[in-house]
Formats: structure tokens, sequence, C-alpha cells
């Protein structure tokens, strides 16, 4: 602190995170060499460690703030081994869990020189290109799939993020008074939104967080092939109709999260229009696919709908953290998020009119994302992206076939680049009371076996009450050999596991 007037002679400032050009250079000469090599030897490495996470807390060591700083040097000299040697790599060939892919190296790059240049992309005066390249990159994905590239958009944090900024437009425009004035509280018509049961669990979240209420979401029956019930949908909305609710929207999923499944999305864009409701389509995974010539006839109605969800981080490659909204009429992003205080100073000419970003969406300040998947489109254009997610597909039916030769795996669904399956072994008396539960107990454990062998890295999905194995392959690294190993590998598990848990009177041998 300083008194009597007496600074500190910061002429010749010394800031202790200043890093000078010849130290940064060779730091990061380095940094890029360990991660060039980590990224040659990835397949060679096992999927993940298998250990607990107190022992990692403990690898961390003092856990007291520090007082004093450490060199750069030492600092990457330990940690860059430790990160590659302690992380689960979604980079490997044989991870398929969840939906979140390899990262295109490009998009490494680009987050690096995003951050160098720290652009605050919340509103262009402060960003003057990256704000256009967000722009264009919101054209070129709308091109990508056929939807307009006239809508407005941006890239959020994920596929939560974007469904949320979508379902706040949708409530905005639909909503039959001002509830940014008046709130949720005092409508008598409450507003209702109409999802499949597959639908992804954010809008459990959307339904708490922005005052709809979790019991204002109809969750539709699906049909065998886990698609939204049509007919189901269309008697719920004339009900809610006739019991004096207000239905607004309607979700359909472009790929549910579970087994890909497309909902019937021409048949929602009907009945959207009949009804006069907001007609999102979940995309976050599948929409991409929408662009394959030979993609799905139900893929297609995306092309109708009102607001669109797409993870760039998905099936787009581009490295964590990257959504994107779509919204049919840029307008109506506006209306939902546009502010205007005094404090800033954006609003730019008539002749010259800027994008601000902070009137698209729910956040202020924004990080340059755009860059990553902006680069990604440009290094390997439509066609580059088509061929990698039309192989995802032809891999994922590799394997549904696969499967299929093995007795004692059962094929369950495969849709775009997901699919699913169980172990059953062979001497299971499959006539007892109990052998389903016991099929669903030894599946789920063989998940989570599998998940820690480092091996490979799959996931689940429960459908019609059977605990499924699930590979979701949204992955340029893999190939042909990595699918045809799986089969083998869960066997070899779950004959193991098997032999440890099953109860005698499931014995039929
Ligand atoms: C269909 C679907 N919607 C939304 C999400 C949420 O996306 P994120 O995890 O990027 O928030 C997912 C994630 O897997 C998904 O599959």
């Amino acid at each position: 602190m300083t008194t009597n007037n007496k600074f500190p002679n910061l002429s010749n400032r010394d800031a202790p995170l200043e890093m000078h050009g010849e130290e940064f250079r060779e730091l990061g000469h380095q940094l890029i060499e360990d991660i060039a090599e980590f990224l040659d030897d990835l397949p060679q490495r096992p999927v993940t460690t298998n250990e607990s996470f107190l022992k990692i807390r403990q690898l961390l060591g003092n856990d007291n703030l520090p007082e004093r700083g450490t060199s750069a040097k030492e600092l990457f000299a330990e940690v860059t081994n430790q990160l590659f040697d302690h992380s689960l790599f979604n980079g490997h060939p044989r991870f398929w869990g969840y939906i979140t892919s390899s990262a295109a190296p490009i998009g490494v790059l680009a987050d690096l020189l995003a951050s160098a240049l720290n652009q605050n992309v919340g509103a262009a005066i402060l960003s003057p290109i990256a704000s256009e390249i967000e722009a264009q990159t919101i054209r070129w994905v709308a091109d990508l799939i056929g939807y307009p590239r006239t809508c407005g958009g941006l890239l959020v944090s994920g596929g939560n993020m974007a469904n949320f900024v979508c379902f706040l437009a949708a409530r905005k425009i639909k909503a039959d008074s001002d509830f940014n004035e008046e709130g949720l509280s005092t409508s008598n018509r409450p507003l209702v939104a109409y999802v499949s049961r597959e639908t992804h669990t954010w809008i459990d979240k959307a339904a708490e967080l922005f005052g709809l209420g979790a019991k204002h979401v109809r969750w539709i029956e699906t049909d065998s092939d886990q698609k939204m019930d049509m007919e189901a949908l269309e008697i719920q909305i004339k009900s809610d109709l006739s019991d004096n609710y207000l239905p607004f929207l309607v979700v359909g999923s472009a790929g549910t999260v579970s087994t890909g499944a497309i909902d019937p999305l021409p048949t929602i864009a009907t009945i959207c229009k009949k009804y006069n409701l907001w007609f999102h389509v979940d995309g976050a995974y599948g929409a991409p696919a929408a662009g394959l010539a030979d993609a799905p006839e139900h893929l297609l109605g995306l092309v109708q709908a009102d607001s669109l969800a797409l993870d760039p981080h998905k099936w787009l490659y581009s490295p964590l953290e990257a959504g994107c909204a779509l919204v049919r009429e840029q307008q109506h992003l506006i209306e939902t998020f546009s502010h205007h205080p005094t404090y800033y100073n954006f609003d730019g000419t008539k002749e010259d009119p800027p994008i601000n970003y902070l009137d698209f969406g729910l956040q202020n300040s924004r990080g340059f994302r755009a860059l990553k998947v902006w680069l990604g489109l440009r290094q390997v254009g439509r066609e580059g992206y088509l061929q990698m997610i039309g192989d995802d597909i032809a891999l994922a039916r590799h394997l549904h076939i696969e499967v299929g030769r093995y007795p004692e795996l059962q094929e369950a669904t495969q849709n775009l680049s997901i699919t699913t399956f169980r172990f059953i072994p062979q001497s299971l008396n499959k006539e007892s009371a109990t052998a389903e539960d016991y099929l669903n107990k030894l599946n789920e454990e063989l998940v989570n076996r599998l998940q820690k062998s480092g091996e490979v890295f799959i996931s689940n999905a429960v459908i019609g009450g059977k605990y499924l194995l699930r590979a979701c392959i949204v992955n340029f690294r893999t190939t042909s050999s990595d699918v045809e190993a799986l089969p083998e590998i869960v066997l070899r598990y779950g004959k193991e596991l098997d032999a440890e848990i099953r109860p005698e009177a499931l014995r039929s041998d």
C-alpha cells in the first residue's frame, strides 16, 4: 500500500505474469513438441488410467495456495506429463463413450491463437474480425446442414446452452403476455412444452431454471424405434388446449442421446404449424449428418425448424467447448436477449452496423470460440466433414454387423453412429424369472469394468428396461480394426465378470 503520496517506481514495470518473447517462444516450442509427440503416441496409450479420484487428488500434493510463484518452465516440465499420464483421452481411437469427439488438431492450435488474441466477442468494436468470423461460421454451419443461412445464431459452450438459448427465444416469442415484464407467475394460462421420452436432460434444467416448471413438460411416448409418437403428441396438445394450457414448444430430436433415434421432424413441423407452436430441433449430436447425400429422410425436416441446436464439439470435432444455436429469424434472438445500457457504446451506425453477440444470447463477455470451428471448416470443407461423418456411421454399422456374428452378443439398436448391444452368456438359464434382472446387473457392471480397463471406452443406454452397451463413434481416429476388436474385448471382460457374479440358480448347465 502506498502512503504519503509516494508511489513505487513503475516506469519499468515488472509484472509477475508477464512473459517476454524469448521465454514464451522457448516454452511454446517445447509444449508444441510435447503435444505433437502425445498425439502421435495416442493409440499406444491406454484410453484412461484406472486410478481412484482420491489418488489423483493426492497427486496434486500440497493443497495450500502458493504464496510464491514457480517458474513457468518448471511448471510445464511437471504439469504436461502429469496431464498426459492421468487423463482420459477422448481423442483415443477406441473412445466411444457418451458423445464426445476426438478434437481436430487444427482446433487445438486455433484455441492457442484465440487465447493469445483474447478477443471479447460480446461486442464487434472489441472483436472486429472475430465477430465477423463467428457470423461466417454460423452461416457455414447452417449451409452444411441445409438450414437457411439467413438465420441468426451464435456459438455457446455446448448443447445444453444452445438448447437453452432456443428455449428462451421460443418462450419470449410464443408467450401470450410479456413475460419479461410480468414474470411467469402472473399467467393464468401455463405454458407447456412437448418432448419425447428420449429427449436429453437439458429440458429438465430449462424447465426448472427458466420458470416453466417441471410439470409443464409433456414427455410424449416413443415408438419401438425410440421416436416420438406423433399421434400421442397431437392428442396431448388438444387435451392441453381444452384444459386452458398454452402449448408453445415442441422439441424434436435429430439424434437422441441414447440411441441416435431421429424423431419424425417433418410431421412435427406440420403439427407445429397447425397449432402455432415453436418447432425446436435438438440436433446437438445428429444435425451434421443432415448434410450427407444419403441422410435419413426424417432428419431433413430440421430445415423447417424455428430453431436448432448443434454441437461443433460433437460431430464437427472441435475441441471443447463449442455449441451452436441457430434461430430462423435473427430478430427473435434480438427480441429475447438485447439490452442497451448507457455504459455500452456498441451501437455503431446504420451504414456500418456491427454484430454484437451480447445481443444474441445469455453471455456478455465471450471468447473467440468460432476460430476453431471456422478453421476446421476451412481446412477440410464440406467434403471433408461429410467424409468423416459418413465414415463414423459406416464404422458404427460395421460394429453392428460384427456384434451379430457372436452368439453371446445381442444386437439392439443402430442409428447414425450409435450402436447398442448386450452380453448374454450362453449358459445362462434364460427361462428364470430373474434372468433379465441379472442381465441388467451384468451389463451394467460390464460397462464399469470396460470403462476402467483402458482398452476401450464405451457407455450405456437403457431401452425398454434393458441395460445396453453403447458405442457412439464421433471419432475420426477410429478404424475398422478398432471396431472389430470390440466384441472380443467385451466377451473377455464379460465372461470373467459372469464367472464371478452369476448366482447358482441362473446356471443352466
Ligand atoms: C441430443 C443432445 N442434446 C444435448 C446434449 C448436451 O450437450 P452438451 O453436453 O454439449 O451440453 C447432448 C449431449 O450429449 C445430446 O446428446
